[in-house]
């Protein structure tokens, strides 16, 4: 019997490591893509949209793309060229999109297909939390239609952005807070995990070696995304983006601890920052399972696999 699949929304801000995430879910029979919504974050709305569209024409992902918030709620945009380039997706060159963005926004895409789909829907967020949360704030009838959310952001442990700080909880903490006081069910692969889904230069290799366009652009891009990370004393890239959609995928290969997390939206040095109560000393209900560790040669060879999958479909 066909297994039941997991509906989705793919939300991000791509971003090389977003790309890798699309390219695994697009890849997995487990997950249905009902949407892709843009949000600003590594780079502008209008430069992440037109990546999220190319990507799209890459992989042959036929689903509606579209353009979401442009600004955070709160704060000013920060981008990340000196991560992912000035077009955000720096490296090999990439299709043109193959249809427009949809003419409305993600905030009323998402929402109309929360309303109309039979089941509850899984998001997953790999970019800024802006979108999510103004559709939380806009349609609070809606949330019971939201399965859970897996996403990647923050870090109970420590920042990348500020010492404190991971950059998506960073960008918009204040939508971050929105999202973890929903009560929706949260996955968490925060940076407690994410540095550790390095993929190692043996492995883009192997990707590479896989040889179709798929696995050569996702090669490139692993080469592109390492450059930064090598010079910071990184053995590999951390994929962080795509352990998101593995904990839908292959929950079996990390590791999660149920806690409850708050955002810091104020502070001097603290803004952004993601608290986890590992010993339940503010005895809050949990509002996450916070993924702490991964079995990071099977997070390898699930990639190797997703890049394997393109070959099939173009035999
Ligand atoms: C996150 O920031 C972005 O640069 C990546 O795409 C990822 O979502 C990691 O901190
Ligand atoms: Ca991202």
């Amino acid at each position: 019997m066909e297994q039941k699949k997991i509906p989705v929304i793919l939300d991000g801000d791509p971003g090389h490591d977003d790309a890798i995430a699309w390219v695994l879910a697009k890849a997995s029979p487990m997950l249905d893509i009902l949407a892709v919504t843009s949000v600003c974050g590594n780079q502008t709305i209008q430069k992440t949209t037109y990546n999220a569209q190319r990507i799209c024409a890459l992989i042959g992902l036929e689903t509606q793309v579209a353009m979401g918030r442009a600004l955070p709620l709160v704060g000013d945009p920060i981008i990340a060229p000196t991560v992912h380039g000035e077009s955000g997706l720096d490296g090999p060159a990439l299709p043109e999109p193959a249809f427009p963005p949809h003419s409305k926004s993600a905030i009323e895409v998402m929402a109309e297909i929360l309303e109309r789909h039979p089941e509850p829907v899984t998001l997953v967020p790999t970019g800024p939390l802006t979108n999510v949360a103004a559709l939380l704030l806009a349609h609070p009838e809606l949330k019971s239609k939201i399965a859970r959310i897996s996403l990647m952001g923050g870090g109970v442990q420590f920042g990348n952005w500020t010492p404190a700080a991971e950059f998506n909880i960073l960008v918009d903490p204040e939508a971050a807070d929105v999202v973890f006081s929903s009560g929706i069910p949260i996955i968490m692969a925060g940076l407690d995990v994410t540095e550790k889904a390095l993929i190692f230069p043996e492995d883009f290799q192997r990707i590479r070696a896989v040889g179709n366009k798929v696995s050569q652009v996702v090669a490139d891009w692993l080469e592109f995304f390492y450059g930064f990370h090598r010079k910071m004393g990184y053995p590999g890239a951390p994929v962080h983006d795509a352990v998101a959609v593995a904990a839908l995928v292959r929950p079996e290969i990390l590791t999660m601890q149920e806690m409850y997390v708050a955002v810091e939206t104020q502070g001097e040095y603290c803004r952004g920052a993601t608290i986890g109560d590992f010993r339940g000393i503010a005895g809050k209900a949990p509002n996450a399972k916070v993924i702490l560790d991964i079995d990071r040669q099977a997070f390898a060879d699930l990639l190797v696999e997703a890049a394997a999958y393109y070959q099939e479909k173009e035999a």
